[in-house]
């Protein structure tokens, strides 16, 4: 079915109109991330050696990145010896990253849809990633039980977005940078939709409680391997984003989970797998876990 005409979740057809207006904005940053030689990531460009995302070989491993954007964390995996996939929303976006792809001769498979619904058969990649991508503008209880889906049995899902804490921080109406002030419910947290914010409006964002994340990944079939809160290294009044250097010195502004699939070997550090074909495969996607239920 074509990306474009299939009958879309609000919040997905929302990111993909706001992504698609925003994708100029973010071609500067895609640039000189692409032309990183070492991995950085987050807000604070917080090196790869302190956060630790990615494995350092990844020759033969099936890796797909979930809301890849401009997609330098796919070309990052693609020189470090990983099959590529990545599955972005934005056409602008992923005009950006074929282009900065082919300037930098990496061999992905760039994908416009829907991570929440990705077109790839159960069980076809070792590993999964997404920096601020499926991470804050999916659902989690879609986009977590369809990164299972795809991952092999021992497989890795590494992710980066905000902490949950710059959510309960966040003004109502939208402005930035965050507030040393707890102003928004904790308990609650799930879909913020800033369609009708006087700053900046647009985009439908989702995070929960860390308890409700731990929860989610139990109930989905995930082990916690690490939890990081990330810290920015420099203080500073100058807005990152969203935040400030001195709000992200004294409280977390970013998380990374590290996850592994249960089950299997750790197949995400090497190993050569069959890769499943991409086309005409109907796969499993939109399951949801309820909430509710948990
Ligand atoms: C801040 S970018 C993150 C990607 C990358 N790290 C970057 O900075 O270029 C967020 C990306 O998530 C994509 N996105 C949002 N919702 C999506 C969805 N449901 N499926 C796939 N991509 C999505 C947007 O189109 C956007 O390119």
């Amino acid at each position: 079915m074509d990306a474009s005409s299939e009958e879309l979740p609000e919040h997905v057809s929302e990111n993909r109109r706001y992504w698609d207006q925003m994708a100029g904005d973010w071609v500067d940053r895609g640039v000189r991330c692409w032309e990183a030689s070492e991995p950085w990531w987050g807000e604070f460009e917080i090196p790869e050696s302190q956060v630790g995302m990615l494995p350092p070989d990844m020759s033969g491993v099936d890796a797909i990145e979930l809301g890849c954007g401009t997609a330098y964390v796919s070309g990052w995996m693609a020189r470090r010896g990983a099959r590529v996939v990545g599955i972005d929303g934005s056409e602008a976006q992923l005009a950006t990253a074929r282009r900065l792809a082919g300037e930098h001769g990496a061999d992905l498979t760039l994908l416009h849809g829907n991570a929440e619904a990705v077109p790839y058969l159960d069980g076809s990649f070792d590993f999964a990633i997404s920096e601020y991508g499926a991470a804050i503008w999916c659902d989690p209880y879609v986009w977590i039980p369809e990164a299972h889906r795809l991952l092999r049995p021992g497989g890795r899902l590494v992710f980066l977005g905000t902490h949950p804490l710059v959510t309960v921080c966040s003004p109502l109406d939208g402005s930035m940078p965050v507030r040393e002030q707890l102003i928004q419910d904790y308990f609650t947290i799930h879909r913020s939709d800033w369609r009708d914010i006087a700053d900046d409006p647009g985009g439908i964002e989702f995070n929960l409680p860390i308890s409700g994340w731990l929860r989610l990944f139990r109930d989905t079939g995930f082990v916690v391997e690490d939890y990081l809160e990330l810290q920015a290294p420099t203080t500073g009044a100058e807005v990152h984003d969203y935040v400030t250097a001195d709000w992200a010195h004294r409280f977390p502004a970013e998380q990374v989970w590290k996850l592994r699939r249960s089950g299997g070997d750790d197949v995400a550090q090497g190993g050569a797998h069959e890769v499943d074909e991409v086309v005409g495969v109907e796969p499993t996607a939109g399951v949801r876990v309820d909430p509710a239920g948990i």
